[in-house]
């Protein structure tokens, strides 16, 4: 079975303005993801998420590299086959009716009448959209507008759907539904490739992640993985001075010591823990409580981000 996606030193160079000035969004990127896997693209504004989606649609031309769809190469048509899509700002024909877009939505991915009729029924049931379905976008609020056009992404069960920043900007109802939604496609085996700069979505939903920043992608995988390494615990040992939990451990194994009352609290990194508290035990001090802290996936990515000396902008 071919990946959903693949991308093979994948570039894009832009050429702006009159003198044709280059702005690089993509070095040479790889990645694929598999069937009924939800992978999340993320990164700051500017790190070229929108810009890798287009290239995968093929409304961009990349300067160098490969992307195919399910095998397919994204310049044959037949690779979107089976691809729900909703842009970063979609734009919607305004004068059409939620349900005008959605049948036309269906026309467009080859539907019959009678197909279509039963499956814009269904989509619009989905996203909780029936009640408005005739008014027209026009007259939708950000929300409804986002819901249509999630509704539409869904018409013919596709195996892989694509969205772009799908929740920002949505209410916190919004944003359950899209959870929901990417849930759902994956228990049904399509594959999810989002992009976003919300991380806590991205802990929620996501198998594996592309962390981009300007343009090149400085780690990908589990989300397990990428935080694993930053897992720390806290340490409260009872009626005990400072002095005597340092007189029993090495001093590079102690973080953010404080002292509450008779309590001693400090911070372990998880590799340490074992150790730290044989040593505490075996020095006659009593440990009341373990938390393990895991270093929330944000400040792994803001620690990147502070190293490749790029803007932030995540959220
Ligand atoms: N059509 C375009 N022409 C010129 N530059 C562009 C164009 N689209 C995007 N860029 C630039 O490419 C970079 C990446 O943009 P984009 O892919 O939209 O990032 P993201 O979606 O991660 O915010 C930015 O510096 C942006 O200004
Ligand atoms: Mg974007």
């Amino acid at each position: 079975m071919h990946p959903a996606v693949e991308c093979e030193g994948l570039s894009k160079t832009y050429r702006v303005g009159f003198l044709g000035r280059k702005v690089k969004a993509l070095l040479p990127i790889d990645f694929q993801v598999n069937p009924g896997e939800v992978f999340g693209l993320i990164g700051p504004n500017g790190a070229g998420k929108s810009t890798t989606i287009k290239v995968l649609l093929n409304l961009v031309m990349p300067t160098t590299g490969k992307a195919r769809l399910f095998g397919k190469d994204v310049h044959d048509p037949r690779s979107r086959e089976s691809l729900g899509y909703v842009p970063e700002a979609p734009v919607p024909y305004e004068h059409l009716s939620g349900l005008e877009y959605l049948q036309l939505q269906a026309g467009l991915a080859g539907l019959t009448a009678a197909d279509a009729k039963g499956e814009v029924t269904r989509v619009l049931d989905r996203v909780d959209m029936t009640r408005h379905a005739k008014l027209r976008i026009r007259q939708y609020s950000k929300g409804m507008t986002q819901r249509v056009m999630l509704a539409g992404a869904l018409i013919g069960k596709p195996k892989l759907v694509i969205l772009d920043e799908p929740t920002s900007g949505l209410d916190p109802l919004g944003r359950r539904l899209v959870r929901d939604l990417i849930l759902e496609l994956r228990r049904d085996g399509a594959a999810v490739l989002f992009c976003t700069h919300i991380m806590s979505d991205v802990e929620m939903l996501c198998d594996r992640v592309a962390l981009l920043i300007g343009g090149s992608i400085h780690k990908c995988g589990p989300i397990s993985e990428l935080v694993a390494d930053t897992r720390t615990h806290e340490v409260v040992v009872d009626h005990a001075t400072k002095e005597q939990v340092l007189a029993l451990l090495k001093p590079d194994d102690v973080a953010r010591l404080e002292v509450v009352a008779q309590r001693v609290l400090f911070h372990v990194a998880d590799t340490r823990l074992q150790d730290v508290l044989k040593a505490l035990l075996n020095g006659g001090l009593t440990v009341t409580r373990i938390q393990s802290e895991r270093i929330p996936l944000e400040e792994t990515f803001m620690a990147a981000l502070r190293t490749s000396n790029q803007p932030g902008g995540l959220e």
